[in-house]
């Protein structure tokens, strides 16, 4: 990808129709079923830490953060993850999820969990969870609940039900 083509974004309002779009197209009707959206439905995602990924005007990707907590310890929920078919294996999607994990860093926070597949999101140090220390509102395939601390020892000790996060 030509570097000057390509710009990562904060996410906007006007972004939403677009991105609802490309979500609808990638993970169809059964998205709504996921465990992880219905975290999402419950809270909003942070506009501040959620990033697109366009080539000139066009919307080619996008991710999202979502306040919850673990147990009682504050995190983020990262995805969805979206990057438009003919734009994949570029490295756009690596690119989301490291700037929207430095926007998060850079703003205190100190963990990101997400459902899905270790060894992609373990290129941005993402792990699994132990299982059965910390529970999705729904079944979820354990080896698939990833984490990463963004700040050094920040799981130690962390566990328990992942929610919403209303409070933020
Ligand atoms: C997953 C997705 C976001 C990756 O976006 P991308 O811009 O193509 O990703 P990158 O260019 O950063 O990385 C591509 C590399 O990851 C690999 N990869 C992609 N999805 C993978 C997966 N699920 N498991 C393991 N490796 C995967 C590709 O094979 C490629 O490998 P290579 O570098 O050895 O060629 C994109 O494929 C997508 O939108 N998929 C459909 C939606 C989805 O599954 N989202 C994730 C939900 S958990």
């Amino acid at each position: 990808m030509n570097d000057l083509s390509l710009t990562i974004l904060p996410e906007t309002p006007e972004d939403t129709e677009a991105i609802d779009r490309l979500n609808a197209r990638t993970f169809g009707p059964g998205r709504f079923a996921k465990s992880a959206y219905r975290i999402r439905e419950d809270a909003p995602h942070l506009l501040e830490l959620s990033f697109t990924a366009r080539v000139g005007t066009l919307l080619v990707g996008s991710v999202r953060l979502t306040p919850i907590v673990i147990g009682a310890a504050p995190a983020l929920l990262l995805g969805p993850l979206t990057v438009e078919p003919p734009f994949r294996d570029r490295g756009i999607g690596l690119m989301l999820i490291e700037r929207a994990l430095k926007a998060a860093r850079d703003k205190g926070h100190r963990l990101a969990v997400l459902v899905g597949d270790e060894p992609y999101y373990g290129k941005a140090g993402f792990k699994p969870v132990p299982k059965g220390r910390a529970t999705m509102p729904g079944p979820v395939d354990p080896a698939r609940l990833l984490v990463a601390e963004l700040a050094p020892g920040a799981f130690d000790g962390v566990g328990g039900a992942i929610r919403p996060d209303w409070t933020r």
